[in-house]
C-alpha cells in the first residue's frame, strides 16, 4: 500500500531534470564569468530574461499579461467562471553579483508545476497565475519588492515610474525602453492566495538536514542612504585636528551599525553594503561620503529602536566632527506574519511527501510579503548550499529544487481545487 502510494506521489512530481535545465538555460541570460548572473532590473539582460519567460509561458498555453509596472502574469484557466486565481511566482531580476536561483527558481518551478498539471490532465477550479514581479532586488531602483508593492497598492504607480536609479536613469523610461510598460492596470488581478517558492538564502535547512521550510514570517527591513559632507583638503598638509573628513566619519558609521547589531543580539542584523567617497583620491581628504545602511529585525519595536540609536549617533557625529550628516529613507517595511492556514497547508504537503520540514522566518525580503497585504500568502523554502546567496556561488542541488517544486505543485492543487 505504502510503496504504491509513494510510487504514485513520485510519479506525480515535477521532473527534476527539466526544472534544472530550465534554470540553467535561463541563467545563460546575463551570465557572469564566475558562474553567476547579473540581471539588474529593467536592464537589457532583464528584458532578455523576461522575453524567455514569456516565450515559455506561451509554449505552455498560458495567457500572458503585463501590467503598467512591468509585472508579468501567465494565467492557466480554471473551470469556475469568475473564481479568483491562485497566484505563484517570484522575480527574475538579480543583484549585480547574483546567483542562478534567487527569484528565478520560484518562477521556473511554477512553470514546471503547470506543465505537470497539463501532463496529468488536471484542470483546477480556480485559475493558476504564474507571476514574475518587477524589480524585486531594489539594487538599481529603491525600494525593493517594487513591482509587488505597486501591485498590492503600497506604492503609487506614478511614484514608482518616477524613481531615479543609482545610475541616474528613470525607472519608467527604462521600463518603456525594454518594452515592458504593459497596459494591464496595476493590481487588476486579485488572487485568492499567493504562494512563493524560493531558496532559503541562509544556512538553517542545510544545517538541520531538512528539505523544506514553511515560512511563517519575515523580518522588517529598513534601508537608508546617509550622506556625510565635510571638506576636502590636502592629505599631507592638513593637521588631524583641523580636518572635516567625511570618509573617516563613514567608517565610524559602519563600525557603529555593526556594534549596534552585536549589542542588540540576534536576530538584529545591520549592513553597510554601499560606500562612495568623493573625490575618491589617495591624497585628498574626502569631502563627501554616501553610504547605505540596511537594518533588519523580526520585531518592529526593536527595529525602530535600532533606527533611533543610529539617528542619535549621526547627530553626535555631525556635531563632534564639524560635518553635515543627512539621511534619506530608501525602503521601510514592517515585519510580516504569513497566513497560518497556508503555512499549515505547506507543512502538510511537505510531510505527505515524506520531506523533512520546519517552520522558519525569512531573513530576506520577498514579493510574498507584499502580496500578504491583499490575500493569504506564505512561502516555501529549499536549502541553500553553504547558506550562500547574493553570490555567484549560490547553489541548490537539482533534487532539492524538485522537492520544493513538488510541494508547490501540491499546494497549488489544494488551493486551486
Ligand atoms: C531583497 O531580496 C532583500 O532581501 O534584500
Ligand atoms: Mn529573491
Ligand atoms: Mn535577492
Amino acid at each position: 500500500m505504502l510503496a504504491a502510494r509513494h510510487e504514485r506521489l513520485a510519479h506525480d512530481g515535477v521532473a527534476a531534470d527539466r526544472l534544472a535545465s530550465r534554470i540553467a538555460e535561463h541563467a545563460e541570460i546575463g551570465a557572469t564569468p564566475d558562474g553567476g548572473v547579473c540581471r539588474l532590473a529593467l536592464s537589457d539582460a532583464d528584458r532578455d530574461g523576461r522575453d524567455r519567460l514569456v516565450a515559455w509561458m506561451h509554449e505552455l498555453g498560458l495567457v500572458v499579461q503585463v501590467d503598467r509596472i512591468g509585472n508579468i502574469f501567465g494565467t492557466r484557466a480554471g473551470t469556475e467562471p469568475g473564481a479568483a486565481p491562485v497566484m505563484t511566482g517570484s522575480h527574475l531580476d538579480t543583484v549585480a553579483t547574483g546567483g542562478r536561483y534567487d527569484g528565478v527558481y520560484g518562477v521556473m518551478a511554477a512553470l514546471e508545476a503547470v506543465r505537470r498539471l497539463d501532463e496529468l490532465g488536471l484542470v483546477t477550479r480556480r485559475p493558476i497565475v504564474v507571476a514574475a514581479f518587477s524589480n524585486e532586488e531594489g539594487v538599481r531602483y529603491q525600494p525593493d519588492m517594487m513591482g509587488s508593492l505597486v501591485h498590492a497598492g503600497g506604492l503609487a504607480l506614478q511614484d514608482a515610474l518616477d524613481t531615479v536609479g543609482i545610475d541616474g536613469t528613470r525607472l519608467g523610461d527604462e521600463l518603456a525602453r525594454i518594452g515592458y510598460a504593459g497596459d494591464l492596470a496595476v493590481g487588476a488581478i486579485r488572487p485568492h492566495a499567493f504562494v512563493e517558492l524560493h531558496i532559503e538564502q541562509g544556512p538553517v535547512l542545510e544545517a538541520e538536514g531538512l528539505a523544506i521550510g514553511a515560512v511563517a514570517d519575515l523580518q522588517g527591513i529598513s534601508w537608508q542612504e546617509i550622506t556625510v559632507e565635510g571638506q576636502s583638503n590636502h592629505a599631507g598638509t592638513t593637521p588631524m585636528r583641523l580636518r572635516r573628513d567625511a570618509g573617516a566619519a563613514a567608517a565610524e558609521i559602519a563600525v557603529f551599525v555593526r556594534e549596534l547589531a552585536l549589542r542588540a543580539g540576534e536576530p538584529q542584523v545591520a549592513t553597510v553594503g554601499r560606500l562612495q567617497l568623493h573625490p575618491d583620491l589617495i591624497n585628498v581628504i574626502p569631502a563627501r561620503a554616501t553610504l547605505s545602511v540596511d537594518l533588519r529585525h523580526t520585531d518592529e519595536a526593536r527595529l525602530q529602536q535600532a533606527e533611533a540609536e543610529l539617528a542619535s549617533f549621526l547627530e553626535r557625529l555631525a556635531a563632534e566632527r564639524g560635518l553635515t550628516v543627512s539621511s534619506r529613507r530608501l525602503a521601510r517595511f514592517e515585519p510580516v506574519v504569513f497566513d497560518e492556514r497556508l503555512v499549515r497547508t505547506i507543512e502538510a504537503a511537505a510531510a505527505a511527501r515524506g520531506y523533512g520540514v520546519r517552520r522558519m522566518t525569512s531573513g530576506a525580503g520577498h514579493d510574498a510579503q507584499m502580496l500578504a497585504r491583499v490575500c493569504p500568502a506564505a512561502m516555501i523554502f529549499v536549502p541553500s548550499a553553504g547558506g550562500l546567496s547574493h553570490n555567484p556561488r549560490e547553489h541548490t542541488p537539482a533534487e532539492q529544487l524538485a522537492q520544493g517544486a513538488n510541494v508547490l505543485l501540491d499546494v497549488l492543487r489544494r488551493l486551486a481545487g
